[in-house]
């Protein structure tokens, strides 16, 4: 009965696959057989010690070669791997035609190789990084950082996973090897062309780069086969503007087992997981009780707006799993999964303000600013005492999201528009959270630690590229109280 049911499927994709273009699924209510799309394709693991980014092309379409911008070959990049404690060494090597300079997004490290874009490396150049990674398990990624140029870079195919694992979360259990499977989901304005080419025109300006086709892992349209039983997803949001709210087409809940910087206290059940540009989560989805059944994971309609290319809150679909064949490995999801101990916000010794704002005298030059300026490479604009634990306003006061950023740290979200309870995914670590339009958020962070320049910026990737975007220096205590001048000027205090 149930090997009829996997065995149709089989066939009825067979019939699909000498058919071009998108078919639609058959059957009804919430089983149903599903027909066509594409095998989600994994990333390679990374080996060696070298990361070339060039331009390339690949069968992202089967009918049409697209040019690409990858980091060894492939896009999405090479997932690289780590266990806490490693030493992370790799070369970057820039093949491509402009500078360039890799980010570690979400890892703390020395500022120094933390892929600042004063250190953006010519055409031809190479620059060496070499970090140990201590941090807890938690998926992160990385990505192109050149200024004005990352939008670009990272929409043309450069970017990966990179993976931290320690000796807590494999005591777990949780689903590994191939029930562990990274999900890396990105817009492209592709249809008709099947190209990434990258021209920002009129909207882009503001909203960002839409697309209107989503890719998971590079695939247009995927599906992936999956046996009954459970499931880690590690999903990543890598588009440069378009804000996700995932969910289940037949309403399953959605178990939340981690955010940005790693694993949350338990799991969560939540029917919805927002995930805007730069963000990741972690969840464990069970399909034991699936078989023969495919089940889609899309991002729901937010907004009644239409347009093109379609605006931010339309209907996608992200992927589909067909449930065949047999479990072959049972795992389990346990009752207490981290520790997080969560930061006091009386002892708070510090507070600032990032307001975001847009300023357009000239509607063809629209600047995204935080507090009022626009990004300079060599300005500081604040100095934060390694160690102090602070509290930081995001105020933004521009009628468009901004999914805002710091580099060097894994914060804590204390409130949404003065709101402290949080929903589960604002309780984990975080290194970047959507601010709604006209809404403050604030957030705990301690800068620890390394000292030197980093940076906090907006990860639509348009905004940051027009200048939403912030030098700030983390300076031993007694440094920052003799030179506290420039950063009074140019950075507004709460108190
Ligand atoms: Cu993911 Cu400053 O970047
Ligand atoms: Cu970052
Ligand atoms: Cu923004």
């Amino acid at each position: 009965m149930s090997g009829g049911a996997a065995a149709g499927i089989a066939a009825t994709r067979a019939l699909a696959e000498g058919v071009t273009g998108r078919m639609p699924t058959v059957g009804g209510g919430s089983r149903r057989i599903a027909v066509a799309g594409n095998p989600l394709r994994i990333p390679p693991t990374f080996s060696g010690d070298t990361l070339t980014a060039a331009v390339t092309r690949q069968n992202i379409w089967s009918d049409v070669e697209t040019d690409v911008w990858t980091y060894n070959g492939s896009y999405p990049g090479p997932t690289i791997r780590v266990n806490r404690g490693d030493t992370f060494t790799v070369k970057l090597v820039n093949n491509l035609t402009e500078p360039t300079i890799t980010h570690w997004h979400g890892l703390i490290v020395p500022h120094k190789v933390d892929g600042h874009p004063m250190d953006a490396i010519d055409p031809g150049e190479t620059f060496d990084y070499s970090f140990t990674v201590d941090q807890c398990a938690a998926t992160c990624w990385y990505h192109p950082h050149p200024h004005t140029r990352t939008g670009p870079q990272v929409y043309m195919g450069l970017s990966g996973l990179f993976i931290i694992e320690d000796d807590e979360e494999r005591a777990l259990g949780l689903p590994d090897g191939e029930f562990d499977v990274p999900l890396v989901i990105a817009d492209r304005r592709a249809v008709g062309s099947h190209q990434f080419a990258y021209e920002l025109v009129g909207d882009d300006h503001t909203d960002g780069y839409l697309g209107d086709t989503l890719l998971v892992n590079g695939t247009p349209d995927p599906y992936l086969d999956v046996v009954p039983g459970l499931y880690r997803f590690r999903i990543l949001n890598a588009s440069n503007a378009r804000i996700l709210t995932l969910g289940f087409e037949d309403g399953r809940l959605i178990r939340l087992i981690g955010t940005d910087g790693g694993l949350l206290d338990r799991p969560y059940d939540v029917s919805l997981v927002s995930l805007a540009p730069a963000e990741r989560v972690e969840i464990i989805v069970d399909f034991s009780g699936d078989l023969g059944s495919s089940v889609v994971l899309k991002s729901i309609r937010t907004t009644a707006s239409v347009g093109d290319p379609p605006p931010q809150g339309v209907e996608m679909q992200v992927i589909r799993f067909d449930v065949v064949g047999e479990s072959t490995k049972q795992f389990q999801v346990p009752e207490q999964l981290s520790t997080i101990v969560r930061y006091d916000s009386s002892e708070a010794v510090g507070e600032r303000q990032w307001e975001m704002g847009i300023y357009h005298p000239n509607p063809e030059i629209r600047e995204h600013l935080i507090n009022g300026l626009t990004y300079d490479m060599q300005r500081i604009d604040a100095q934060v005492p390694l160690g102090d634990l602070e509290i930081w306003t995001f105020k933004n006061t521009s009628f468009l999201p901004h999914p805002m950023h710091v580099h060097g740290t894994q914060f804590q979200i204390l409130d949404r528009a003065g709101n402290t309870k949080l929903v589960p995914q604002d309780m984990g670590w975080k290194d970047t959270v959507l601010v709604p339009p006209s809404q403050k958020l604030r957030i705990l962070v301690r800068m620890t630690p390394h000292t030197g320049v980093y940076l906090v910026h907006c990860h639509n990737l348009e905004h940051e590229d027009h200048g939403m975007m912030s030098n700030f220096e983390v300076v031993e205590k007694t440094t920052g109280v003799e030179d506290t001048d420039r950063s009074k000027t140019l950075n507004i205090d709460l108190r």
